[in-house]
């Protein structure tokens, strides 16, 4: 895969979200990428192995699917340029580790074998870095081709953000998904910076990264609305950073 180094400098819609700013310069927890409808949804029901955003969900991510940047990820030619393929292109410029729920690494409820399932990715998932995955069952790490390790922790969020801050090295740690993890990290205060994708649809029903988090309004605000072609681009922060 081409390296963030090899791209143009990234617009400066992409800019603000991905370099620490120069008041700070510490690792950050930031989430890239985050897809949500007009109503509000970043998953659907009914996850299965056909469908890993669950039924109809994926829709979610067609703003996604003809970057330049998707494309060249799953070995297709061609793709589109400009402000979506920026955005899929620099959401892990100066990141060191991820953390995801378990729903997001899975299995699916309709997996055949649970207990050999090793995400959805395949051996070489394109993380490329430590991966701690939030879950109440324990498992022993596994370790995938290209760097990408999946640690599954039982002690909560912080103890997951512990781990991943020390594994990604004074790099920023990814907040990956899905909506009820992100919550967490939003509702404790810990989410630095937040990019959301608003995807124009609506869902109906699904996950929802934005319930149960009264008081988020005076910990975080939105600092830049960007549309492209098919979605929104916006930037959330935690206030006074
Ligand atoms: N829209 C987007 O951009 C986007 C991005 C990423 C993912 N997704 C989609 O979002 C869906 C998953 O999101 P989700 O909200 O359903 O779930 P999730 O956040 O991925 O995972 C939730 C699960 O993680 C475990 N977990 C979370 N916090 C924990 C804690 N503090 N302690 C212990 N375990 C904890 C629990 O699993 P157990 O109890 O089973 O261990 C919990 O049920 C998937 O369909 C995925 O494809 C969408």
């Amino acid at each position: 895969m081409e390296t963030p180094r090899r791209m143009k400098r990234p617009s400066r819609a992409v800019r603000g979200t991905t370099h620490h700013s120069k008041e700070t310069d510490m690792p950050r927890l930031v989430v890239r990428n985050f897809a949500v409808s007009l109503d509000g949804f970043s998953a659907a029901p009914g996850q299965s192995q056909k469908e890993p955003f669950g039924r109809n969900g994926l829709r979610l991510m067609n703003w996604f699917f003809p970057t330049k940047f998707f494309r060249k990820m799953t070995g297709q030619e061609g793709g589109e340029e400009g402000m979506d393929n920026d955005f899929a292109f620099h959401a892990d410029d100066n990141v060191g580790a991820s953390i995801m729920g378990r729903h997001m690494f899975g299995p699916p409820p309709d997996a055949a074998d649970k207990e050999s399932w090793k995400g959805w990715w395949g051996p070489n998932p394109p993380y490329h870095h430590p991966v701690f995955v939030l879950t109440h069952e324990r498992k022993a790490p596994l370790e995938m081709e290209g760097g990408t390790r999946f640690t599954f922790v039982t002690d909560g969020i912080e103890q997951a953000l512990k781990l991943a801050f020390e594994a990604a090295k004074g790099r920023d740690v990814r907040l990956a998904g899905g909506a009820a993890t992100v919550r967490q990290y939003l509702k404790a205060g810990l989410v630095d910076e937040l990019h959301l994708v608003q995807v124009p649809l609506l869902m109906g029903q699904g996950e929802r990264v934005f319930e149960g988090l009264g008081g988020v309004e005076s910990l975080y605000e939105c600092v830049g609305f960007t549309p492209s072609k098919a979605v929104s681009h916006l930037r959330i922060v935690r206030k006074g950073r």
